[in-house]
């Protein structure tokens, strides 16, 4: 059989992973700044987190929802303390799109309204709704068209007033830091707005923070540099370190009910082991405040050079924009210094590294970057 071709690949086949490094099968080490997608947030193979779930697994592994899993109050009880939400309700699901899934449809549950605000370049999944809120018709199937989505221009507070003004909206749909997008940190004043467009209208604020949460940018959600509370998060890819796990967590304002939501997979012990063997990584070293300081450093150095057309992002989620004849940097990177980054179109690096990355791999890139801006620049 062969497998489903969707995605284009790079030949190399990673066998091994330690911290911010991994190892193919070759045995060429790797600098990892891309975390498997912003997914490997306590770094690969964190020896308390192989403990957890190795120690887990030999007590159980696996049961539904149909019964009590005192793991799961564990880890609301950690999260909740963790980002300060500690009055919020916690869903557990499987990943991030399930977690934006949930959230549209919770809100729309307990407002009674269908139209939902979204943004320009936003990412918020694949799923039905996800997708219908992601803006990009190339992924959306006619299956997922829906006149329920209001997309809307990114920080222009006149056009969301207008949406607002016909009393329809159930939610609103935002990143903290659009990743997809190319990291473009949502303004303060816009966040703000949206929170007290919501007040006034009764809908949700739903705050997308399946990459841009967990830490990563020095504060627990990026929404939190606006000084507000949504009243929905969606977090997923640095919950689990690479483990399977997403979740919503909700406002106490809305209220629960049997078969409002549900799951099969979402919550089980080993996923709550994982989920907890992160949270208390993050906290034990301090990994929000090394993804502040090396973040930090980080951006400082990359703003010094002149080739660099924008520097974006805070923390460990940084964007570098690069003009149209460096096009080769990323590949470069990976077959010549062998790092991997991410990217973003049309020419943006992305970084997204674990969250305790040292100062001296942030410097081992820093170096060959700059080594790699001079070569591309000779050769166009
Ligand atoms: C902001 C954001 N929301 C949602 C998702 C979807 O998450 P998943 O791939 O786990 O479904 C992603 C994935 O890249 C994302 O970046």
């Amino acid at each position: 059989m062969n497998l489903f071709d969707v995605y284009p690949i790079n030949p190399i086949n990673i066998v091994k992973g330690a911290g911010s490094l991994v190892y193919d099968d070759k045995g060429t080490e790797y600098l990892d700044l891309y975390g498997g997608h912003a997914v490997i947030s306590i770094g690969h193979t964190h020896p308390h987190y192989v403990k957890r779930l190795e120690d887990q697994l030999h007590q159980i592994g696996f049961y539904s929802n149909s019964i009590e899993i005192p793991l799961q109050k564990q880890l609301a009880d950690k999260l909740g303390k963790i980002s300060g939400k500690e009055d919020y309700q916690l869903f557990l699901c499987n990943s991030g799109a399930e977690a934006n899934e949930n959230a549209l449809k919770l809100a729309s549950f307990y407002n009674g309204k269908k139209k939902v605000i979204a943004f320009r370049k936003a990412f918020h999944g694949r799923t039905s709704l996800a997708v219908a809120v992601t803006d990009n018709p190339n992924i959306v199937a006619p299956v997922n068209e829906t006149d329920n989505v209001i997309f809307l221009p990114w920080n222009d507070e006149t056009s969301l007033e207008h949406a607002f003004a016909a009393n329809e909206i159930s939610s609103v749909i935002i990143e903290g830091i659009q990743g997809v997008g190319g990291i473009q940190v949502a303004p303060v004043n816009f966040l703000k707005k949206i929170r007290s467009l919501c007040d006034e209208y009764n809908a949700v604020f739903i705050a997308d923070s399946v990459q841009c949460g967990y830490g990563r940018t020095g504060k627990f959600f990026s929404h939190d540099f606006a000084g507000i509370d949504a009243d929905i998060y969606s977090m997923a890819k640095g919950m689990g370190n690479g483990f399977p796990i997403g979740g919503i967590i909700i406002s106490p304002k809305i209220k629960p009910a049997y078969g409002m939501l549900g799951t099969t997979f979402g919550g089980n012990h080993l996923a709550c082991a994982a989920g907890l063997a992160v949270l208390e990584t993050i906290e034990q070293d301090n990994l929000m405040e090394n993804a502040a300081v090396v973040g930090g450093y980080l951006i400082d150095k990359l703003k010094k050079f002149n080739q660099v057309t924008e520097v974006r992002g805070r923390g460990l989620m940084i964007g570098i924009e690069l003009p149209a004849e460096l096009a080769n940097v990323k590949k470069e990177l990976l077959f010549k210094h062998n790092i991997f980054t991410g990217e973003a179109k049309p020419n943006v690096v992305r970084l997204l590294p674990a969250l305790n990355l040292t100062k001296a791999h942030a410097d081992r890139f820093l170096e060959a970057f700059s080594k790699t801006l001079t070569n591309s620049l000779s050769i166009a």
